[in-house]
């Protein structure tokens, strides 16, 4: 258990939490837990945390979000940049690491809040002043921007597409929805749970354009929509974080301590150069 498994050896747990759930494996051992690890006794020590399930990382996401999570075709196993991610944070706390079922991606930061169906979500979530009204972050662990995405030789500009006669898409819930009421008023923002779809639709001319995360849109025109291209990059200087419950600090310390040593020890790194090729 001490080596990384593969993501083939993701396996389908069936009734373990609130529905069936998808295992990762993480390499951490089980038996490894400290006092830092589970805690439900009041009387453990002060950094103790507690989780949905003992021994695991409960991970909850949109997994439709490629590179950062999406799932595989053939494995029906989640994969992706925060995949690695929380997979390396779970070994390092010596957790084994658990995804629920995909969630909308508007249901995950009040999910987190709500507690008792996941300890965290990684999903590319930016740190908001209002998010973090509900949960936790940890410290970021990636920048992002935004990008404007249209038919390949569109003549739109983020000036063309602020008409009333202009149909902007994006995934509902997200800073690209946020942008778009902000800065495309005379618009019509059209928010959608699927970013494949609203790509989609940008593709037959259903919509004029799509606002997305920029490294989504640079991974999804590569590896499948051809077709389109980033119009405009929107220097947004977003930071993802990972959310958790306010009712656990001590699980975002050790989640923020995992962090850090996979940063100092070239883990993340790998992760990064895995995913974008490079580190960012
Ligand atoms: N970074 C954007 C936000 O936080 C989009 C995240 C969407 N993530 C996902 N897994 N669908 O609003």
């Amino acid at each position: 258990m001490k080596n990384s498994m593969s993501r083939r050896q993701f396996i389908l747990a069936a009734g373990a939490l609130a529905g069936s759930a998808v295992l990762a494996g993480c390499g951490g051992s089980s038996t490894s837990s400290s006092s830092t690890s589970t805690n439900t006794d009041s009387s453990a020590s002060d950094d103790s945390y507690t989780l949905v399930k003992d021994g695991t990382l409960t991970v909850v996401a949109e997994l439709g979000f490629a590179p950062f999570e999406y799932m595989n075709d053939q494995t029906g196993d989640p994969e992706g940049f925060d995949v690695d991610v929380i997979n390396a944070v779970a070994e390092k706390m010596g957790l084994q690491c658990e995804y629920l079922p995909n969630q909308k991606f508007d249901t995950l930061v009040p999910l987190i809040k709500q507690g008792g169906k996941a300890d965290v979500s990684i999903a590319a979530i930016t740190i908001t002043d209002e998010r973090e009204e509900s949960v936790d972050f940890s410290e970021p662990y990636l920048d992002s921007n935004q990008a404007i995405v249209a038919l390949k030789g569109s003549t739109e500009t983020e000036a063309t597409l602020n008409d009333a006669s202009k149909q902007v898409v994006c995934q509902g819930g997200t800073t690209g929805n946020d942008w778009i009421t902000e800065n495309l008023p005379n618009a019509t923002c059209v928010p959608v749970d699927d970013v494949t779809a609203a790509l989609t639709g940008v593709q037959t001319g259903l919509y004029n354009a799509m606002v997305v995360d920029l490294p989504v849109a640079k991974y999804m025109l590569t590896n499948s929509f051809s077709d389109l291209d980033i119009i405009e990059e929107i220097a947004t200087g977003e930071q993802y974080g990972i959310a958790i419950s306010k009712d656990n600090p001590n699980l975002t310390k050790a989640v923020n301590k995992a962090l850090e040593d996979m940063k100092s020890d070239g883990t993340m790194d790998s992760i990064e150069t895995k995913w974008f090729g490079s580190t960012i």
